[in-house]
């Protein structure tokens, strides 16, 4: 695999993605921030702070979008904290924000590498941005592993999963650029949550990220109506061990406007006549996702 940008969120279990990813061996180029779970101005500071707690400040933060295309913005500070981190013991940030908008950091990747890996895992409103200001950057892409989106219901509405609800245009203008994509959706990020066991397991991660992981963890799944799932973390373990899950590739159709604003209409039963415009991961094998982040935050400071 090439290289690769974030772009995220954090929120809790953004954090965890990322931390998981700069303790892998993953060619890490940028993290980019967007507003979703908390404003942008806390997403950013979040950002810099977990990468000073995984040692990595060798990776660029770069602050985007603040708000969604079209709506405005609705944040997830109920189940995160108006922190976005609520629980967590972080150093200071060591490193500031990059210069460059995310949108323009985004491009300038795709154009340099050719075969740039986009793993999206908050609202799409950068990566679309980039696509609308760059429609170059599309074949440059080799993919964009997102977490987003549900084949069932969603966790905002009835009908959407929270990034999806938030900038449901921007989902849209993703859903329809071409690039290769890989949708992990809360049907399968559902099936990995935070049980006593696997609880235990994480406590035997004796370092500082380990615990800054546990003291988020705790009233994040307190709050969240899903016990805490580990949605953003399995984007990153998808990334670094696709044979832990299962899915198929499908036409995936967002609903921008409306009650069922938001909604990932996903063609179970191939009646529609286009290509499969994504590959819709359903299934993971759970204890080995959990054991995998476990070793990775063991490898941190
Ligand atoms: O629905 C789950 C998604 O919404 C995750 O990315 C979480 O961080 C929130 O942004
Ligand atoms: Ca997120």
């Amino acid at each position: 695999m090439g290289p690769v940008a974030i772009d995220c969120d954090p929120g809790v279990d953004d954090a965890i993605a990322l931390l998981w990813a700069m303790a892998s061996p993953l060619d890490l180029r940028a993290v980019t921030v967007v507003a979703g779970n908390v404003p942008l101005a806390v997403t950013a500071a979040n950002a810099r702070r977990i990468v000073t707690l995984a040692g990595r400040t060798d990776v660029p933060v770069h602050a985007g979008c603040p708000r969604p295309l079209v709506e405005r913005l609705e944040t997830a500070a109920h189940v995160h904290g108006e922190s976005g981190l609520d629980g967590a013991e972080l150093p200071q940030a060591e490193i500031a924000l990059a210069e460059d908008h995310a949108v323009d950091r985004l491009i300038a990747l795709a154009h340099a590498h050719d075969q740039l890996t986009v793993c999206a895992v908050g609202p799409l409103t950068n990566v679309a941005m980039a696509l609308v200001k760059d429609p170059a950057i599309a074949p440059k892409l080799a993919r964009i592993v997102l977490m987003g989106g549900a084949v069932g219901g969603g966790n905002v509405t009835p009908s959407a999963e929270f990034n999806f609800y938030v900038d449901p245009h921007a989902a849209k203008v993703v859903f329809a650029s071409g690039v290769p994509l890989v949708m992990l959706g809360l049907d399968v990020t559902e099936q990995v949550r935070p049980t006593p066991p696997r609880l235990d397991r994480l406590g035997a991660v004796d370092n500082a990220a380990g615990r800054a992981v546990a003291g988020m963890l705790r009233p994040y799944a307190a709050r969240a109506a899903d016990g805490g799932a580990l949605h953003d973390p399995l984007a990153v373990a998808y990334l670094l061990a696709p044979e832990l899950f299962e899915g198929r590739d499908a036409v995936v159709e967002i609903v921008a406007e409306g009650t069922c604003r938001g909604r990932s209409v996903v063609d179970v039963r191939g009646r529609s006549p286009h290509p499969p415009n994504a590959r819709v991961v359903e299934r993971v094998d759970a204890d080995a996702v959990f054991e995998r982040l476990c070793a990775a935050l063991e490898r941190l400071p």
